[in-house]
């Protein structure tokens, strides 16, 4: 696949992560893509990923959506 200067940014609950430089390297390939710019927790969370995966996307963090909770 070819990387894109365009963010791609994915999301687990309320907390951000920009995942471009890591897509290239996601050993599920295109799945990552299919929730870019959406909710990935579910899937995040399923069978197939490792506990180390959790540990990994730190490093990828950006922020937190804002909430109406405050
Ligand atoms: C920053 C780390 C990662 C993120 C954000 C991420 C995200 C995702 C997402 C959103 C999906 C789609 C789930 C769905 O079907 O809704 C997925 C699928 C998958 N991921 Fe990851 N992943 C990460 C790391 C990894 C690692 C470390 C592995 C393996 C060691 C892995 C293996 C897979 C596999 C095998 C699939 C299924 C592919 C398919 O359905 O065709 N991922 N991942």
């Amino acid at each position: 696949m070819q990387r894109s200067a365009t963010p791609k940014l994915t999301r687990l609950r309320v907390q951000v992560y920009d995942v471009t430089d890591y897509v290239d390297f996601h050993p599920g390939a295109d799945a990552i893509l299919r929730r870019a710019g959406d909710d990935s927790t579910a899937g995040f969370y399923g069978p197939q990923h490792p506990p180390t995966t959790r540990d990994l996307i730190d490093e990828y963090y950006i922020g937190e959506l804002a909430t109406d909770k405050g």
